[in-house]
């Protein structure tokens, strides 16, 4: 069905040549960038790329040096060969000149990209000529994304004037590692995805009472103990009785390696947003230190999901202690300006039977456990911000009163961001109905691998409009961005991350880079043909692809 209808529009659009909303080239050949450019324009010819081009910087530093040995490695791995890099003024009309340029127009991640019979040019901020450049390398053969050698691999440009710039400024992606952990290997691959997406944000989600996965040098019980559980869930949840399947599973981040993925992020303008949650998901750190808890415990890492009663106790002074020491740590690891500290899905049934939260509700002349989750966050948020940091939180952190600097992600339908927005705080929407991608693709699910149930197809994600109608235009400019969110209790391996990712990830990119009035879902679909070859050239494990292997 959707197949005969992209194949319909393959030909409409060969035949017209041109379309009012995706691009072909003179071989008819459809222009397929993803997330769509705000502005493209096909000139009519060709530039090649060959072994005697040069990259010629312009106002060159070390950023645009960096940028320019990014596509040059792209370059080395599939045609055996490097662009030399030239710091001077040129003539050459065999060149891509990257020219690095503040321009209001273009704001701080904007960027034109013309290709013409004088060479291509990219112009922008660094994050402009970096986004430049990822265009250009769809604008390239979809083999440009593998990283295997291509015998006699044609690199044909069609000449274009392109003038983009992203519609949010917060275009994230999520992973939760903590279900399942996952390697710095598969992370850095996972931020490659968020790249070539032109996405800025990585919401790394650390810690969880299935596991806890950035070490702490204060507290070496947290590699230890909380990194680890004795076993895990046998299928759904839901199932009666649970089983279990008896292999101990865990893993910890060393600093060293958040470091190196930090940095990795960064040079491709990646903000990696920690989540340290509190003060529920917080059982893996109880287990380790039981005295942060109402009751003592003892705990185990839970090695099954769902929401436990057990979270911090707001009682304790040593339970700041802790997590402030805690933050300390991150706060160094992490250049992000926001740090995400969770505050969803904490119950508060052990806090109305504890003695010490009992005496904090009163002494602090709060009205109910709700207000105490307020002291909380916000106790917390005061810490960060002396730390010259911005918290950000799931929207129950709304509950009990917002703290005064927080911005609200928005998960539970859109009623949190909308609040959060009237109440003139910034708001990143993550709605599950649109951006959960732990949900099931299909309604078909009889053939598909286990996931957590819901149904979240490619076209529902496409059409998410971020910005509820509900709120006025001023209010709308509260609304900073979505992000995709990838809880993996039901995927144990980067294929089936992969798989559960794509292809919604490009749908979403799209969502948060393209401005609305251009967005069309047929003419996503005619560009994604050539988007799942680029997949295909990376080794991706999409949804929808033939022979799908998830362990
Ligand atoms: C969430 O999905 N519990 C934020
Ligand atoms: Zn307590």
């Amino acid at each position: 069905m959707v197949k005969s209808k992209i194949i319909i529009l393959l030909i409409i659009s060969v035949i017209v040549g041109f379309t009012s909303t995706s691009f072909n080239n003179t071989e008819g050949e459809v222009v397929s960038i993803i997330p769509k450019p705000n502005k493209l324009m096909l000139t009519g010819g060709n530039f090649v790329i060959n072994r005697d081009t040069k990259i010629i910087l312009n106002g060159s530093t070390e950023k645009s040096i960096n940028i320019a040995e990014y596509f040059n490695e792209k370059l080395e791995n599939v045609v055996g060969y490097k662009l030399e890099i030239l710091n001077e003024k040129s003539e050459s009309k065999n060149a891509i000149f990257l020219n690095y340029l503040i321009d209001e127009k273009l704001g701080d991640e904007g960027y034109s990209l013309t290709i013409n019979k004088n060479g291509v040019n990219i112009s922008g901020s660094y994050a402009g000529e970096f986004y430049g450049i990822q265009s250009l390398l769809q604008l390239l053969p979809s083999e440009i994304f593998g990283s295997k050698k291509v015998e006699n691999l044609e690199l044909k440009l069609p000449f274009v004037e392109i003038e983009d710039k992203p519609r949010f400024e917060w275009r994230g992606m999520h992973l939760d590692v903590c279900r399942h952990f996952f390697s710095v290997e598969f992370i850095k691959k996972y931020i490659d995805y968020l790249t070539m997406h032109k996405m800025n944000t990585f919401h790394w989600h650390l810690t969880e009472d299935q596991g806890w996965r950035i070490a702490i040098e204060k507290y070496p019980k947290l590699s230890e103990v909380s990194a680890y559980r004795e076993e895990t869930i046998i299928g759904h949840h839901n199932t009666d009785p649970q089983k279990f399947d008896g292999k101990r599973y865990g893993g910890i981040y060393t600093q060293d390696e958040i470091r190196e993925v930090v940095k990795y992020a960064s040079d491709r303008f990646i903000t990696v947003v920690p989540e340290i949650e509190l003060p529920g998901h917080a059982v893996a750190a109880l287990t380790a230190y039981p005295e942060l808890s109402c009751t003592g415990g003892p705990f185990k890492v839970r090695t099954s999901w769902g929401i436990s009663d057990d979270i911090f106790c707001a009682g304790n002074e040593k339970t700041f202690e802790f997590l402030e020491n805690v933050l300390s740590e991150v706060v160094e690891l992490f250049p992000s300006k926001y740090i995400h500290i969770g505050g969803d899905e904490a119950p508060k049934d052990r806090w109305k039977e504890c003695g010490k939260c009992q005496a904090r509700i009163k002494d602090e002349g709060l009205h109910d456990e709700h207000e105490l989750q307020s002291y909380f966050v916000t106790r917390i948020e005061k810490f960060l911000s002396s730390k010259g940091k911005q918290i950000i939180g799931w929207d129950e952190i709304l509950e009990g009163g917002l703290a005064p600097n927080a911005a609200v992600m928005s998960w539970r339908g859109n009623a949190g961001g909308i609040e959060a927005a009237k109440l003139k705080h910034k708001v990143v929407m993550t709605p599950t109905t649109h951006c959960y991608f732990d949900y099931y693709q299909t309604e078909n699910t009889e053939n598909e691998p286990l996931a957590i149930g819901g149904f979240l197809p490619l076209e529902k994600v496409y059409n998410f409009n971020p910005v509820p109608t509900e709120l006025t235009e001023a209010e709308g400019k509260y609304i900073i961005g979505a992000q995709g969110n990838v809880w993996t209790e039901y995927m144990p391996t980067p294929a089936h991350v992969e798989y559960m990712a794509f292809p919604r990830m490009s749908a979403l990119a799209e969502v948060v880079w393209t401005e609305d009035s251009k967005k069309d879902f047929d003419d996503f679909q005619l560009r994604m043909i050539k988007q799942y070859k680029r997949l295909d050239a990376i080794g991706t494990n999409y949804f929808g692809k033939k022979q799908i292997e998830i362990k």
